[in-house]
């Protein structure tokens, strides 16, 4: 085999969707920018509304001009306060990994970032198209500028460097996470934002748990649930600097959602007080 082949799957089924973005050698040379026809009119709310209907699967619910509402079944804007990022953007340069839908581009947009980069797969496959991000694009008359791209090919001299770096939601979908943090440093001028799930709270060493199958959430593109050190301790190893927890979630808050998640997804309530959220803010 040749070092630049994608590897092969030792069989078909979980690893498949990813054999193509843990290839060795990247073969990307430009940024893949997103393109799509003029959707037209979506400054009508009630051609907007039918639009946004007919996008299959939205992930973020967010609110878009006109009073419209996005599909999706995850209200973003409710768990903002979590990530603290900065009040104002004037004059960063934001790169947007994970995007979706869009809507924390379009929120550093908001805020005033100079230029923003929306980085996703968008494959199908996982369904997460690009489909509701294009509405709500055209929709909002954004700047920001859609890339088609794993976090695993970022590439400083094809996606640029960037002040602000948001990463939420991502890192335990992947099979190799800290190969993506030594990425998202390649890219980083000054702070990432990273939001993720995390496991083991009450493990004292950095450590991962490891999600055989489809053990979290029935979700089998969950793979890996760090805990805070863990994801702190990865970061330094990638090379940031400073790196500080701003938000974890509580003990309280794990323990409802354990409950919940025990009666919607089987998952051991055992098990599941030690899962929750974590947020890292890592300066280069
Ligand atoms: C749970 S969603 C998070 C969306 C958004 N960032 C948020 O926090 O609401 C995970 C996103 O990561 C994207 N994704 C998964 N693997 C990726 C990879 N290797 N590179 C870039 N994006 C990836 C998926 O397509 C999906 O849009």
């Amino acid at each position: 085999m040749r070092i630049s082949e994608p590897r092969q799957s030792p069989a078909p089924g979980r690893l498949d969707f990813f054999v193509p973005h843990l290839a060795i050698e990247s073969r990307v040379t430009q940024p893949d920018v997103l393109d799509w026809p003029d959707l037209g009119g979506l400054d009508d709310a009630a051609r907007l509304r039918a639009r946004v209907a007919r996008v299959p699967h939205w992930f973020h619910s967010f609110e878009l001009p006109g009073g419209v509402w996005t599909g999706g079944r995850y209200r973003p804007a409710e768990k903002l306060h979590r990530l603290h990022l900065p009040h104002r953007m004037d004059g960063l340069n934001v790169l947007d990994v994970g995007a979706w839908d869009g809507f924390y581009s379009f929120e550093a947009e908001r805020r005033g970032a100079e230029r923003v980069i929306s980085a996703d797969l968008w494959n199908p496959e996982l369904s997460a198209t690009s489909e509701g991000y294009a509405v709500a694009h055209s929709a909002m008359q954004s700047s920001a500028t859609p890339v088609r791209a794993s976090v695993h090919d970022l590439d400083p001299s094809i996606h640029g460097e960037h002040d602000l770096v948001l990463f939420l939601g991502v890192l335990y979908h992947l099979p190799n996470p800290f190969e993506a943090l030594v990425a998202l440093r390649r890219v980083t001028r000054k702070t990432l934002i990273l939001e993720t799930e995390s496991d083991l709270a009450y493990t004292r060493r950095p450590a991962l748990a490891f999600y055989t199958g489809s053990e979290l959430g029935k979700d089998p593109t969950n793979w890996f649930g760090p805990n805070a050190k863990a994801v702190v301790a990865m970061c330094q190893a990638a090379g940031f600097g400073d790196v500080r927890v701003v938000w974890k979630m509580g003990l309280p808050m794990r323990l409802a959602r354990a409950a919940k998640r025990a009666r919607v997804y089987g998952e051991s309530p055992v098990s599941g007080h030690a899962r929750g959220r974590v947020v890292v803010h890592a300066h280069v």
